[in-house]
């Protein structure tokens, strides 16, 4: 008999280097692949593959990290068998101002390639956590290079709880994952496909407009917080205001009270629902 953290056979097969190439139908995000059985961190591993000289689109993918990162110096639970980690290296030729943006271009890949692989209703938490049924299945972190003012590379890391059943007690409140919101298996090998075609898509329309005025509505339409009361906490000062969105440069739109409206940038702020993490 299984245990309930076991992971079927045939999903252990699945994911890894050939499921992966057989599956990402892409022309250059995800096309080049390195798969490895652990890694310490996707993220650092592809910042070394980067500097050796991996093109744009290559994605380094693990079934387990022993060093995660996640955002603000904290770490991420990156246990094996259960989840997706991956980090996608690009090499842009924009301004670095620019590159704060591609978080939220993932964001919403990672969104829709949920819900089309799972059927679930995900939503983003402004910048770049996304979550279903308000909790957190996945966290994004995106890592720049520079070289005489110039981008040398940025990495774009993600991980998705996919089918872990359990949390560390001090994200048990706040996270989820795909497998116990939506009760039946989830392909990583699937989900990570789709996250991609929809990555490609969208960033070649960034990378065009250099804005976000392309998938603004999209983002907008999926935003948890939009038109909510919301806390922001600014290092400068916290307030409260209500949610309208994002604009063109990914700040988010807060109304105050007297109708003026702050685009807040994503950089040391983050923004939290009124009664805790989303609402
Ligand atoms: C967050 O704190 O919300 C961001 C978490 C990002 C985790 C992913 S897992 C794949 C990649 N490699 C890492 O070390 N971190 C990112």
């Amino acid at each position: 008999m299984m245990s309930e953290n076991e992971v079927p056979e045939a999903e252990k097969q699945e994911f890894g280097q050939r499921a992966l190439e057989a599956e990402i139908h892409t022309r250059w995000a995800g096309k080049h692949i390195c798969y490895f059985k652990e890694l310490d961190s996707t993220n650092i591993r592809a910042k070394q593959e980067a500097d050796s000289g991996a093109v744009e689109g290559t994605l380094i993918v693990t079934d387990k990290q022993t060093a995660g990162r996640g955002r603000r110096g904290r770490s991420w639970n990156s246990p094996a068998g259960v989840n997706v980690y991956f980090t996608l290296i690009l090499k842009p030729v924009y301004e670095p101002d620019k590159a704060a943006m591609v978080t939220l271009v993932m964001a919403l890949a990672v969104a829709e390639g949920i819900t089309l692989t799972c059927g679930l209703d995900a939503e983003i938490k402004w910048p770049n956590d996304v979550v279903v049924n308000g909790k957190k299945v996945c966290g994004i972190l995106t890592e720049m290079s520079m070289e005489h003012d110039r981008i040398r590379h940025v990495v774009v890391g993600v991980g998705v709880n996919a089918g872990l059943q359990e949390f560390p007690l001090e994200i048990a409140a706040t996270a989820a994952s795909l497998e116990a919101e939506c009760k039946r298996p989830v392909s990583r090998t699937a989900l990570v496909a789709n996250i991609l075609e929809a990555f490609e898509k969208y960033y070649e329309g960034f990378r065009r407009e250099l804005s976000l005025s392309g998938i603004r509505g999209k983002y907008n339409g999926r935003l948890v917080n939009r038109d909510r009361e919301v806390r922001v906490l600014d290092p400068k000062g916290e307030f409260q205001g209500v949610a309208r969105g994002i604009n063109e440069a990914g700040e988010l739109l807060v109304e105050h009270d007297d109708g003026s409206v702050t685009a807040v940038f994503a950089g040391e702020v983050s923004v939290r629902g009124i009664y805790g993490y989303t609402v």
